[in-house]
């Protein structure tokens, strides 16, 4: 008897794959991600060995960067547009992805052809954002939704650079899946990935994320693709902030600043103006001096602690871990004397940045333990270093590229890890004591 072609279960989310179904992925527990693929069957490849390349005979030169027109985009780009690569914007509604590349395409459409597929949103919608921001008579658009004849067309218009708006509206008619299904968001980058490559086209993808960032989400695109940017921001706050996760070409640290305005995204050269405040300080305030990349940013880290009668107190983060805030708070206890047992505790980074380094704990301490004693933070303070389990500062990456912002900030209190041995000396050289205590 002949055996039926096997088939496999395979999620593309996480990659396991078994002999039979599951409603969630043993993998990844993700529910319904599973889809079913014939298990390509087992023969002899027929293709001949190839000659092999020694790395040395490799003739490569580094193409010229394209730049984009938009500076902070540059910067987190790794100084510019490399020519042919594919670049995946991530972000979640309504935070400006569109805005940000009509503004790079418009900069760049006066020197180079560059074309942006429009699936989300009709020819006449784009041409009113274009007039908002100014303009872009030279942007050729195709409103066009099956992935076979954009591909066409880029194979026939070898724009320079093209956005595709969004990856998600793209569809391929013999895959059978609705557009935005895991299949066909892939099946769409690998297809234009070659086209890409092989005509010479800098692409930019444009993805949704939902909250959970899954379902379809981009995430299943980011081996794929060359560099994967990620647009942050409270869609109520109007600074928006733009980071790579991924680079191919440069750096994933750089971090670029833009603030929404009626004419556009504008950027912000100088963020630590913006997000530090660096004036007077109130209860539960204080000033961190965080590294993003290669730019020392200064910003204002904000604590509230309240009395509880939870029996699991809140700790509740917003722009930091919560696990790294769950740390601060333990240690604050054990080491500074700063009992939150039976406080919750809220930390917020404002403007609506996230921050990921270590060396902002020390801040984020100061801010809790200000909170927690009803004593502003000295004015004119900032400070950083991360904070060991110990209760000990350790120093933080680049001092003195830190100190140098305070500096030209006008800060002229900067508590480090080199003169402030624990945690605990560092609470009582920042907290003002002039000031009479308050109980919380
Ligand atoms: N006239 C305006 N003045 C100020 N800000 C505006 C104006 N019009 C739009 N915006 C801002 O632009 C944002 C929408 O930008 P954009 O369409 O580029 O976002 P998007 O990320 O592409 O969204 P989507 O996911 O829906 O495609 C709005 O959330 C709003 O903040
Ligand atoms: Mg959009």
């Amino acid at each position: 008897m002949a055996k039926a072609a096997a088939s496999v279960f395979s999620c593309p989310e996480c990659g396991y794959s078994s002999g039979r179904w599951f409603g969630k992925c043993p993998g990844c527990g993700e529910f319904g991600t599973l889809v079913e693929e014939t298990a390509p069957a087992a023969k002899k490849s027929a293709a001949p060995a190839r000659p092999l390349l020694r790395l040395v005979d490799v003739e490569a030169e580094e193409a010229e960067r394209i730049s984009t027109g938009v500076p902070e985009l540059d910067r987190v780009l790794g100084g510019g547009l490399v020519p042919a690569s594919l670049v995946l914007v991530g972000g979640e509604p309504g935070v400006g992805k569109s805005t940000l590349l009509l503004m790079a395409l418009r900069a760049m459409s006066a020197e180079r052809k560059v074309l942006l597929v429009t699936g989300e949103e009709s020819p006449a919608q784009v041409q009113l954002r274009a007039a908002r921001l100014g303009g872009a008579e030279s942007i050729q658009v195709l409103a066009e939704t099956e992935l076979e004849a954009v591909c066409a067309t880029l194979e026939r218009e070898r724009p320079v650079v093209c956005v595709i708006d969004s990856v998600q509206t793209l569809y391929a008619a013999e895959l059978g899946s609705a557009p935005g299904s895991v299949a066909q968001v892939r099946e769409a980058a690998a297809r234009l990935l070659r086209v890409a490559k092989e005509n010479g086209v800098a692409i930019f993808l444009v993805g949704h994320v939902t909250k959970d960032g899954t379902v379809a989400g981009p995430r299943v695109l980011e081996h794929l693709v060359d560099c994967v940017l990620q647009f942050e921001g409270d869609r109520y706050h109007a600074h928006r902030v733009l980071r790579a996760a991924k680079n191919r070409f440069g750096s994933t640290n750089e971090l670029g600043v833009f603030e929404m305005t009626g004419a556009g995204l504008v950027g912000v050269p100088d963020p630590s103006e913006v997000f530090g405040r660096t004036a007077g300080s109130e209860v539960g305030s204080a000033v961190a001096c965080a590294l993003e990349g290669t730019r020392p940013i200064l910003l204002e880290i904000q604590a509230l602690v309240a009395p509880t009668d939870l029996a699991m107190p809140r700790r509740v983060a917003t722009g930091v871990d919560p696990k790294r805030l769950a740390m601060i708070v333990a240690v604050l206890g054990r080491h500074a004397r700063v009992a939150l047992g039976t406080a919750d505790v809220f930390v917020n980074v404002a403007g609506g940045v996230r921050i990921d380094e270590p060396g902002a704990d020390l801040a984020i301490a100061l801010a809790i333990a200000s909170a927690a004693k009803g004593i502003p933070t000295k004015e004119r303070l900032a400070a950083f270093g991360e904070i060991g389990l110990t209760g000990r500062l350790r120093q933080a990456a680049q001092a003195d590229r830190r100190l140098e912002e305070c500096a030209k900030l006008g800060i002229n209190t900067v508590i480090t890890p080199a003169q402030t041995d624990t945690l605990a000396q560092a609470v009582k050289t920042a907290l003002a004591q002039s000031v009479s205590p308050q109980q919380p």
